[in-house]
């Protein structure tokens, strides 16, 4: 049998999501949205693709949480996007009605599933999924180290003229201004950054890949980033999936890793068919401890504006 994805929410990032999913043959993908005609068009648009990509697997778009029954991964992205001048933060109340909507009725039709939530500010958006679909912890994570260690990897492969895949390099921490991209441990297939690049290249890159969301917005106006989002959520999907035990930065429940506990934030986990299996503990300079808790007060202050 093939596998179940669901992709709860139709606009620029469900359907690039789901985009990504079929292209990497994940298994029968069902797009869903309130809006009516919007996920059953894009869908059917790219159900037809299948000829001429090769795959196989079925899509169809849905306006009602019976189509997602029984899925194996529900990915949330359904909100409001950022506007110019708009912080995460200002979309908290009004995506927080909209998540525990949709982790409510994923985890009653799909109660087996793993929910991997984009809609942002991701840490308090996972958190509200957490407590409104009563999963494990294991089954509720959240999207935003992937995307924030692409954005942290294109940048270092840019300033050092190779290839993005060889940089092997890590954000975390939260979603936001506060997100700690690990300089120390990032390296260029086994070579460490801080022996090719200066302090002050390194410090400029870390600052637009705190800053990375936000550039793409003030270009877009209209909204906010789409294909690496919508990939991210992807590639921990297809961890999950085959099992594949990838280690991915995801937000994820702690329960006193790195001196944390009782949040979800950025941190190095393996990804498998249980969801979050394990998170990957280091020692933390000084630094970075500091780095972390800032980004850990940051993800308590939106918790406590979710109202759970
Ligand atoms: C970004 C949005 C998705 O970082 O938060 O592009």
């Amino acid at each position: 049998m093939r596998n179940k994805i669901t992709i709860i929410g139709a606009g620029n990032v469900g359907a690039t999501a789901a985009h990504w999913a079929a292209s990497r043959r994940l298994g029968d993908i069902v797009l869903l949205d309130v809006v009516e005609g919007v996920p059953q068009g894009k869908a059917l648009d790219l159900l037809q693709a299948g000829p001429v990509d090769g795959f196989s697997g079925h899509i169809k778009g849905s306006n009602d949480y019976a189509d997602s029954a029984d899925s194996d991964v529900v990915i949330i992205t359904a909100g409001l996007a950022r506007k110019p001048g708009m912080s995460r933060d200002d979309l908290l109340a009004k995506n927080v009605a909209i998540v525990k909507s949709c982790a409510e009725n994923a985890a009653k039709h799909s109660p087996r599933a793993v929910l991997i939530v984009v809609t942002n500010p991701i840490d308090a958006m996972v958190y509200t999924a957490f407590k409104v679909s009563a999963f494990p912890k294991n089954r509720v994570v959240g999207m935003a180290g992937v995307l924030d260690s692409a954005r942290y990897r294109t940048f270092l492969a840019e300033a050092l003229g190779v290839a993005p895949r060889d940089v092997n390099a890590m954000v975390m921490g939260i979603h936001g201004d506060n997100m700690l991209p690990l300089i120390r441990l990032a390296n260029v297939a086994g070579v460490p950054v801080t022996d090719l690049l200066s302090r002050e290249q390194l410090d400029g890159i870390v600052k637009r890949t705190q800053h990375g969301g936000a550039e793409i917005v003030n270009h877009l106006k209209t909204g906010s980033a789409f294909y690496t989002p919508g990939l991210a959520a992807v590639e921990m999907a297809e961890a999950i999936l085959t099992d594949s035990k990838r280690v991915l930065p995801c937000a994820a429940y702690v329960e006193g890793e790195f001196g944390f506990s009782g949040c979800f934030l950025g941190v190095p986990v393996v990804l498998g068919a249980g969801g979050v299996e394990r998170i990957l503990q280091f020692a933390l300079t000084d630094e970075e401890k500091k780095a972390m808790a800032e980004s850990e007060a940051a993800v308590r202050k939106q918790m406590a504006d979710t109202g759970l």
